[in-house]
């Protein structure tokens, strides 16, 4: 079975967002492949490295969410980044060999360097990132990374970094492929892409109250202004998301927007509804899992567990090709 490696920064509670596209995935992925899922929180260093106070809490958050929402860890290894401490290690013998170039070449560093101006990011953990995402995806032997658009340039620095090893050590790492994730794009209550920085999120844990707020507040066709002025469900974010969640009537509610049938607050009403019976099992999974104590814990342990067993012989062999300590 191939072997499947993809990690998350902790980030917190995850969204609507996050849902449609990398949980949904990852869930198709647990049956068909050997699977890590990982949470990089070192890397969510690279970001933030002075303000770590939330670190434990967006850890345990997304496991929950994970767990709710359906990944088993029978099926699958889930672990934290950092309880593997070869990981670093393996980083580091990376990094004495990754020319500063590829580095400095990087778009995603390129344009976070320009975006986050704010932030003090011009240090050596940021610009080492994609080394440290090349020792999590070769440690393991992933052969498929499933990630985002974004993340091509770092996969690619991945492979680069792993030819490089083998040309000089010998042919040892595999090279990773990438599987570009096809998940679906969510617009958030303000009409922009979803996402947690903008707070235009729907939380997964929102309770339908909070759901139908959320909604209410949402832009819809511009062009209905009155009650009676004819829609155009194509343009209204609102009907965006019902095409996700209210499937069977979504035809319905299209005819019935576009011939005023239907107004938006009733709509709005709708979709609230949808998505809260989407989330509702989850919700209920998510409390029970969270008031079970020591459950993360215990998921988090025997997944460093099981990844550890792979890295320790990858490294191994790594060390020994390296002629450092090769006794250990
Ligand atoms: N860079 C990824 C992100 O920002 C997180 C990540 C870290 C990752 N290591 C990885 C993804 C290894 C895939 C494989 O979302
Ligand atoms: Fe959007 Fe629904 Fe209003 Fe039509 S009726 S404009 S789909 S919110």
């Amino acid at each position: 079975m191939k072997r499947v490696l993809t990690g998350y920064r902790p980030t917190g509670k995850l969204h609507l967002g996050h849902m449609v596209g990398n949980l949904q995935n990852m869930l198709d992925l647990q049956s068909q492949y050997d699977c890590y899922f990982f949470i990089a929180d070192w890397h969510a260093l690279t970001t933030d490295y002075a303000d770590t106070s939330q670190l434990q809490n967006y850890t345990r958050d997304m496991v929950l969410d994970w767990l709710a929402f359906g990944l088993d860890p029978k099926e699958c290894t889930i672990y934290r980044q950092s309880d593997v401490p070869e990981v670093a290690e393996l980083a580091l013998y990376l990094g004495m060999l990754t020319p500063l170039s590829w580095l400095e070449r990087n778009p995603t560093y390129k344009d976070q360097l320009v975006e986050l101006k704010s932030k003090d990011i011009a240090t050596y953990g940021f610009i080492g990132y994609p080394v440290l995402q090349a020792a999590d995806i070769l440690i393991v032997k992933g052969d498929v990374v499933p990630v985002g658009e974004d993340q091509l340039p770092h996969l690619e620095l991945s492979r680069e970094i792993a030819r490089r090893f083998n040309h000089i050590y010998g042919d040892y790492l595999t090279e990773p492929k990438a599987k570009l994730s096809k998940g679906k794009r969510i617009l958030g209550i303000d009409g922009r892409k979803m996402s947690k920085s903008y707070n235009n999120a729907i939380f997964l844990t929102d309770e339908p109250e909070e759901i139908l707020k959320k909604v209410k507040k949402m832009v819809t066709d511009p062009a209905r202004l009155r009650r009676d002025d004819l829609g155009h469900p194509e343009v209204c974010s609102v009907f965006s998301i019902h095409k996700i969640f209210t499937t069977p009537e979504i035809e319905t509610i299209a005819q019935d927007c576009r011939t005023a049938k239907i107004g938006c607050t009733d709509c709005k009403q709708l979709l609230a509804a949808s998505i809260s019976d989407a989330l509702a099992q989850f919700r209920e999974d998510r409390a029970k899992m969270a008031s079970s104590p020591g459950l993360v814990d215990d998921v988090l342990a025997d997944g460093a567990e099981r990844a550890g067993k792979i890295v320790r012989e990858t490294m191994t062999e790594v060390r020994q090709r390296m002629n450092i300590c090769p006794t250990k």
